[in-house]
């Protein structure tokens, strides 16, 4: 009898306003357990950004171009986005407590939209814990460093937006 493998496909949504290396961390982890992963960044009208869409998604290609990660964007409801590619698992990263009561939330609320649906949560490693994308965007803009919460590709994209407070 010939078994077909089932490949195991996880979505990774989110802003992704920069992509940080705590992004990266959960991606690299994810890839140990699923053999695909789709990083979706949200498109969203409502919500000013400092990266468009194309710049995060172009960010995120550059940082991670491994053949097994694809990098999408989607608009609306996350439901109808995982349908439509007909995955059914989301991967999350999971800080702190504070991070939590957000993604049970987030988590419950999608399940109740579509049955199938499912979130898969890795704890962020120690040395990312405290990094999110908003604080990055407060320290780059105040002309903090921040070369050790982005990689590299994103740090000289966050240098070339504040070149006068962050170029020396
Ligand atoms: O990186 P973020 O901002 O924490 O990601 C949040 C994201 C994009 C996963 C979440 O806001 C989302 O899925 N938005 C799409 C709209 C949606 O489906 N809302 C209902 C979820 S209960």
């Amino acid at each position: 009898m010939m078994l077909l493998a089932r490949v195991a496909i996880a979505i990774y949504p989110g802003s992704f306003d920069p992509l940080t290396n705590g992004h990266l961390s959960i991606i690299q982890r994810g890839l140990t357990v699923f053999d695909r992963l789709i990083v979706a960044v949200l498109n969203n009208s409502r919500k000013q950004s400092m990266f468009t869409v194309e710049e995060r998604k172009a960010l995120i290609r550059e940082a991670m171009p491994d053949p097994r990660v694809e990098v999408d964007s989607f608009q609306g409801l996350l439901v109808h986005y995982t349908r439509k590619k007909d995955v059914h698992v989301i991967l999350r990263g999971l800080r702190a407590v504070s991070d939590f009561e957000y993604e049970f939330q987030l988590a419950n609320m999608n399940r109740k939209l579509d049955p199938q649906f499912d979130t898969v949560f890795m704890m962020t490693g120690q040395d990312s814990f405290y990094i999110s994308s908003q604080l990055v965007r407060e320290v780059a803009s105040l002309g903090g460093e921040v070369a050790e919460l982005v990689p590299a590709n994103v740090l000289r994209a966050l240098r070339e937006k504040f070149p006068a407070r962050n170029g020396g």
